[in-house]
């Protein structure tokens, strides 16, 4: 089939880059000229593991483009792909439809022939309705359906999660569109991953209700790990209790600063937003948004008490900037708050981490950027890891204990054993644990 991708950014690179793969011949779209520059030269605009290698073997194989101009891939298409952003809408915390609608406008007036136009972006119920009516009043002659077919990659494991899903979930309404949308996971389908159709709408919401419902995981096992620490119990072996539990399961259940990245954050406040429009609270969600928020800045707090009580004049070193590992993705990294928060109360940072330093760059101020984990160490008095990267997972502590003028370390993501820590001579903090 043909396919027209309209956003290139780690959705859109990601599936544009795997239908190619799956045989189809796919053309992604870009209004930013210097990330389809990169692309052209081979280099990839994001980090995601194996993503370079998947690139080039398609572009290779003539099944896979890049441009910034979408008259000729559209009109040429079968399936047009709208994966741009939608971010929080600043200040009220709707998501923002602008590039959504701006991409239905721009599809709109080049569409040939019958065209499958689908969301894959994370968009509020209704959202198919509006874009719908976009193309028809921009193009009233348009031959269209359009179709929701949300995404549910992680970065950092995205080309594995597109191609081995759980399910994919579209909503549609013709049996045209959905035998097109069949054709197009075709090689899942012969997988056997399930296919779950369903009306445009209810796709939509399909999407929003699992982001909440993990948030919700992760919020609720942050509640039980401060609980932990008021009454004395592991938190690592509450999860692991609870989790071996089928009907709970054990992902998501790992205590931590608080969730944040690009979807999580901005996918629940969207939610609480639509549920309230519809007269329908989601109290549940409502807790869970506003638990994280508390969270996150407690742990400069936290940061502080295990300092001693002050930061003032200490050197902090920071392991791990990025939202969670294998990602250089930022947004609505905890340490977007907890960095601020720390040299408000004195401190100077020290960060590293091994994907996202470019991208941290244009987020804080007076941070120094180290080369390495142990150039991050050195001259510090603590040090805190903020992301689970591996590398930070064998850490030579007793070259950290040396490094390190209060011998500190705070661990943000449970990823050492006490024992351990100590006994190479730190002190040393987590979530949850006694
Ligand atoms: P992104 O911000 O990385 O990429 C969006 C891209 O769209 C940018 O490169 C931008 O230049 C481009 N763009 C915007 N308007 C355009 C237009 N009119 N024409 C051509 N290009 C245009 O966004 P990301 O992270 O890929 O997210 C896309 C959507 O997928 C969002 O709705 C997000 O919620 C959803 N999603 C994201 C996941 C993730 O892990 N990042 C996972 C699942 C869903």
């Amino acid at each position: 089939m043909r396919v027209a991708m309209i956003g290139v950014g780690y959705v859109g690179l990601v599936s544009g880059t795997c239908f190619a793969d799956f045989g189809h011949d796919v053309v992604c779209i870009d209004k930013n000229a210097e990330r389809i520059e990169k692309l052209h030269q081979g280099i990839m605009p994001i980090y995601e593991p194996g993503l370079d290698v998947l690139v080039a073997n398609n572009v290779k194989a003539g099944r896979l483009s890049f441009t910034t101009e979408l008259a000729k891939p559209v009109a040429e298409a079968d399936v047009v792909f709208i994966a741009v952003g939608t971010p929080s809408r600043r200040g009220d915390g709707y998501a923002d439809l602008t590039y959504v609608y701006a991409a239905a406008e721009e599809i709109a007036k080049h569409l040939r022939d019958f065209t499958v136009v689908v969301t894959k972006s994370t968009v509020p119920v209704g959202t198919g309705d509006e874009v719908e009516a976009i193309i028809r009043k921009v193009n009233p002659e348009a031959d269209v359906e359009v179709v929701s077919n949300p995404e549910f990659l992680r970065e950092g494991a995205a080309i594995e999660d597109f191609k081995r899903p759980d399910r994919v979930v579209v909503g549609v309404s013709s049996e045209r569109a959905e035998e097109m949308m069949r054709e197009l996971y075709r090689p899942l389908y012969l997988n056997e991953t399930p296919l779950v159709v369903t009306d445009r709408r209810t796709s939509e919401l399909i999407k929003y209700a699992a982001n909440a419902f993990l948030a919700t995981k992760i919020g609720f096992i942050n509640q039980m790990a401060d609980l932990c620490e008021a009454v004395g119990a592991d938190v690592q072996q509450v999860s692991r209790g609870i989790g071996l539990d089928k009907r709970i399961g054990p992902k998501f259940l790992h205590a931590s600063p608080g969730y944040g990245g690009s979807c999580f954050p901005k996918d629940t406040l969207a939610l609480s937003r639509t549920a309230a429009d519809a007269g329908h609270p989601v109290t549940i969600v409502d807790a869970v948004i506003s638990s994280n928020d508390e969270r996150k800045a407690a742990m400069a707090e936290r940061i502080r008490q295990a300092a001693g009580g002050s930061l003032e004049g200490k050197t902090v070193a920071v392991l791990g900037l990025a939202f969670k590992p294998n990602t250089d993705d930022m947004r609505d990294a905890p340490s977007l708050v907890i960095v601020p928060a720390m040299q408000k109360m004195g401190a100077s940072v020290r960060a590293f981490d091994p994907e996202a330093m470019e991208e941290a760059k244009a987020h804080f101020d007076g941070v120094f950027y180290a080369s390495d984990t142990y150039d991050a160490l050195s001259g510090a008095d603590l040090a805190v890891i903020l992301t689970e990267w591996n590398l930070f997972r064998a850490l030579d502590l007793e070259r950290v204990a040396a490094l390190l003028g209060d011998k500190t370390l705070i661990d943000l993501r449970n990823i050492y054993r006490p024992s351990e820590v100590r006994s190479n001579g730190l002190t040393y903090h987590s979530i949850g644990r006694p």
